[in-house]
C-alpha cells in the first residue's frame, strides 16, 4: 500500500487529470481536499473525453473510492450536475462517492460576490473563474460560512438566510447590483441537498482507515504558483494548493505519504491575469497555444503559453516534497526546432507585472512526433535530452512522460506504487 500526493507545479492545468487516471488503476481511493469547480480534470479515454470539475478523477475507475475532503468548496448544483452527467456516461457513483460533511457550501450570493469583486477592480481583477470560490473560503475563514452538515443540524434555513442578507446589502449597497431571493435559494438548495445526502459522511475517518492499508491518491487542484500563500499573490486562488493545503483538507496523517508527484507541463501556461516571467507573447506562443489546444476546461478562456520556467519548478518541488515529477504533453513540442527553458529572473514588480533579466537556455528540438511514445529509449534523442536537462536542473527524477491525451499515451519509467 502507499500514499501518493499529486500536485501541480505552475499555475494549474498541468495535465493532472490524466496522470491520476492513469495511477487511478492501482488506487483505492482518489481524494481531492481543495478547490472546488474553479478547476477542470481532463480524462481522455480511447477517445471519449471527460472533465472533471468537483469529483476526483479516479471516478471513472470502478475499483476506486472517490472522496471529496473537507478542505473543498461545494456548488451543490456544480455537484448535482456533474454527478447526473457521470451517471448518464454509465458511471456508478452511489458507494464510490464520499463528500465530507464538513465542507463548506458555496451560496449563489458567493458567485455574485466574486463576479461583482471582478467587475469592480476593473483591469486589476485577478481574472476567477467566476465560481464564488474567494468569498466562499472568506466566510469559512470569517467562522460565518456553511457546511453541508447544517443541513443535518437543521440550521441551514437560519445561518444561510443570515448570511445571504449580509451579503446582499453588500451587492446592492457597495456593489450596486441585484439581490439575490434569499427565500427562493434556500428552498431550492435544501432541494440540491436532498438529492446527495446520502453521500455526506466523516470523510476524515475513512481516509484515515483507507489510507492505513490501501492504495490512495491526492489529488491537487490548481497549481503551486495558485497557492494563497506561497503563489503570485494577489493573481492566485483561495485555497492552499501545496502539501500543507493536503494536511488540513483531509485530515490525512502525513507519516503516510510515501511519495508527492509534482505535475509539470513541457510548457508553462496561466489562464486569468498575473505575472508570468517566461510567457511567449508572440508567434511561438501562439503556435503552442495552438498545438497544446491551450483553453481553460472550466472557462473555455485562452491560456497564456511560455517556456517551461525552471525557477518555480524548484520552488514547487521544495514547497511540496517532491520525489518526483510527471512530465506532461512533450508531444506539443514536437515541431519547434529550438525549445527554451528558463532558469533565473529578478523580482517580479506587481505594480507593472514584469519580471527583470529573464535568462533562458536554449537546446535544439526533436522535430520528430512523440505522440503516443511508450518507452523513454523510443523518444528522439533531444527529446530524451531535454527531459535529462530538466532533471538535472531541478536534482529531480522524471518519474513519468505523458506523450498525448489518452490513458495510452504515457511512459512509465517507475512503479509508484510500489516505491
Ligand atoms: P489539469 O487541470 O491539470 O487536470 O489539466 P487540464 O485537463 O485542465 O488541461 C490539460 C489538457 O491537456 C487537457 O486537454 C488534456 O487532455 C491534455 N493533455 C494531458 N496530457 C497531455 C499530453 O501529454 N499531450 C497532449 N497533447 N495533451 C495532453
Ligand atoms: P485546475 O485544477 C488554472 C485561476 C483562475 C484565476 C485564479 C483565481 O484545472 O488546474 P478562482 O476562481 O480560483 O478564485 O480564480 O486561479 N484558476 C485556475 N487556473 N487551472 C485551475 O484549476 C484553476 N483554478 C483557478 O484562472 O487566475
Ligand atoms: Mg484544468
Amino acid at each position: 500500500m502507499s500514499n501518493i500526493f499529486l500536485v501541480g507545479t505552475h499555475w494549474g492545468d498541468e495535465g493532472k487529470g490524466k496522470i491520476v487516471d492513469v495511477l487511478s488503476e492501482c488506487a483505492d481511493a482518489c481524494i481531492r481536499f481543495q478547490g472546488g469547480h474553479n478547476a477542470g480534470h481532463t480524462l481522455v479515454i480511447n477517445g471519449v473525453t471527460t472533465i472533471l470539475h468537483l469529483i476526483p478523477s479516479g471516478i471513472l475507475r470502478d475499483n476506486c473510492k472517490s472522496i471529496i475532503g473537507n478542505g473543498v468548496v461545494v456548488s451543490l448544483d456544480a455537484l448535482n450536475q456533474e454527478i447526473m452527467s457521470l451517471k448518464n456516461a454509465g458511471i456508478k457513483i452511489d458507494k464510490k462517492l464520499f463528500i465530507s460533511k464538513n465542507c463548506h457550501i458555496i451560496l449563489p450570493s458567493h458567485v455574485a460576490l466574486d463576479v461583482a469583486r471582478e467587475q469592480a477592480l476593473a483591469d486589476r481583477s485577478i481574472g476567477t473563474t467566476g465560481r464564488g470560490i474567494g468569498p466562499t473560503y472568506e466566510d469559512k475563514v470569517s467562522r460565518r460560512g456553511i457546511r453541508l452538515e447544517d443541513f443535518e443540524s437543521n440550521v441551514f434555513e437560519s445561518k444561510s438566510s443570515e448570511l445571504m442578507s449580509y451579503h446582499n446589502f453588500i451587492l446592492e449597497n457597495y456593489y450596486q447590483q441585484n439581490k439575490i431571493d434569499v427565500e427562493k435559494t434556500v428552498t431550492d438548495m435544501r432541494t440540491e441537498y436532498e438529492k446527495i445526502k446520502h453521500l455526506v459522511c466523516d470523510t476524515t475517518a475513512l481516509i484515515n482507515d483507507l489510507s492505513s492499508k490501501s492504495n490512495c491518491i491526492f489529488e491537487g487542484a490548481q497549481g503551486t504558483m495558485l497557492d494563497v500563500d506561497h503563489g503570485t499573490y494577489p493573481y492566485v486562488t483561495s485555497s492552499n494548493t501545496t502539501l500543507a493545503g493536503l494536511l488540513s483538507g483531509s485530515g490525512f496523517n502525513v507519516n503516510k505519504l510515501d511519495y508527492s508527484l509534482g505535475i509539470l507541463k513541457a510548457y508553462t501556461t496561466r489562464v486569468g491575469h498575473g505575472p508570468f516571467p517566461s510567457e511567449l507573447d508572440n508567434e511561438i506562443g501562439k503556435n503552442i497555444a495552438k498545438w497544446g489546444g491551450e483553453k481553460g476546461a472550466t472557462t473555455g478562456r485562452d491560456r497564456r503559453c511560455g517556456w517551461l520556467d525552471s525557477k518555480i519548478l524548484k520552488k514547487s518541488i521544495q514547497l511540496n516534497r517532491i520525489n518526483g515529477l510527471a512530465l506532461t504533453k512533450l508531444d506539443v513540442l514536437d515541431n519547434l526546432d529550438k525549445i527554451k527553458i528558463c532558469i533565473d529572473y529578478g523580482d517580479i514588480n506587481y505594480q507593472t507585472l514584469t519580471t527583470p533579466n529573464v535568462k533562458y537556455i536554449e537546446m535544439d528540438g526533436w522535430e520528430k512526433p512523440t505522440v503516443g511514445i511508450n518507452s523513454f529509449n523510443d523518444l528522439p534523442s533531444n527529446a530524451q535530452r531535454y527531459i535529462e536537462k530538466i532533471e538535472e536542473l531541478c536534482e529531480t527524477r522524471i518519474a513519468m512522460i505523458s506523450t498525448g491525451p489518452d490513458r495510452r499515451q504515457v511512459i512509465c519509467r517507475d512503479d509508484l506504487f510500489a516505491k
